[in-house]
């Protein structure tokens, strides 16, 4: 059984997964993706931290924060894009995940890939970046930049971005972010990839 095929199947959330025991000790919960499961823009980022451990959904601590204020800069509401991360269990102290905790939760990244079927991935971060480019990558002079990469059983336009938290530790980063948000926006078309009035959907394809 492929992704896609795991997808349509399982659907996007993981219900259980004990396959990388430090994680199921140190997380409270599995934080799954969140937004509309038809988006057109997936943004990808590295781990949950303690508030996403908390309330189980990406980005909603101080860098959710961050991210939500470039997006509607872009035109863009959270409620238009899909949010998710490379790994879905808190790593102890918020370390960075390991590169086997990566490999253990690619096939529910690739599922989620396959069945939300964005038009564009954005990277947010080195982390992101460099497990769905399968290279090291410079983020801060690589940001913007766009590549394809084979993921959720197809090859996909993945846009690098900066992680919004960088902009926290180093405000002259605030503008690069914004930028990057503001490409994969246009990228997506002015309705941001969202339902449109004709009750379909944007997809990047048509720009
Ligand atoms: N940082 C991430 O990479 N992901 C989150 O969900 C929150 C912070």
């Amino acid at each position: 059984m492929d992704d896609a095929d795991a997808a349509r199947r399982e659907g996007p959330d993981v219900v259980a997964c004990k396959r990388c025991p430090a994680l199921v000790e140190s997380r409270s919960q599995i934080a799954n993706g969140g937004g509309p499961t038809d988006a057109d823009l997936l943004f990808v980022g590295e781990a949950p931290g303690e508030t996403e451990d908390r309330e189980g959904r990406p980005f909603v601590g101080r860098a959710g924060d961050v991210l939500d204020d470039a997006l509607r800069d872009a035109g863009l509401a959270r409620a238009d894009v899909r949010i998710t991360n490379c790994v879905r269990c808190r790593p102890p102290d918020n370390r960075d995940p390991h590169a086997e905790e990566l490999a253990n939760c690619r096939s529910h990244l690739n599922a989620e890939v396959a069945f939300v079927d964005p038009g564009l991935v954005v990277t947010l971060g080195k982390v992101p970046s460099e497990h769905l480019l399968d290279r090291s990558v410079a983020v801060t002079s690589e940001a913007g930049s766009v590549h394809d990469a084979r993921l959720g059983g197809r090859s996909r336009r993945v846009l690098v971005s900066l992680h919004p938290a960088a902009t926290l530790y180093d405000a002259s980063q605030q503008e690069t972010f914004a930028d990057g948000i503001r490409e994969a926006a246009a990228l997506a078309g002015e309705d941001g990839g969202g339902p449109d009035d004709s009750g379909g959907q944007s997809r990047l394809g048509d720009y």
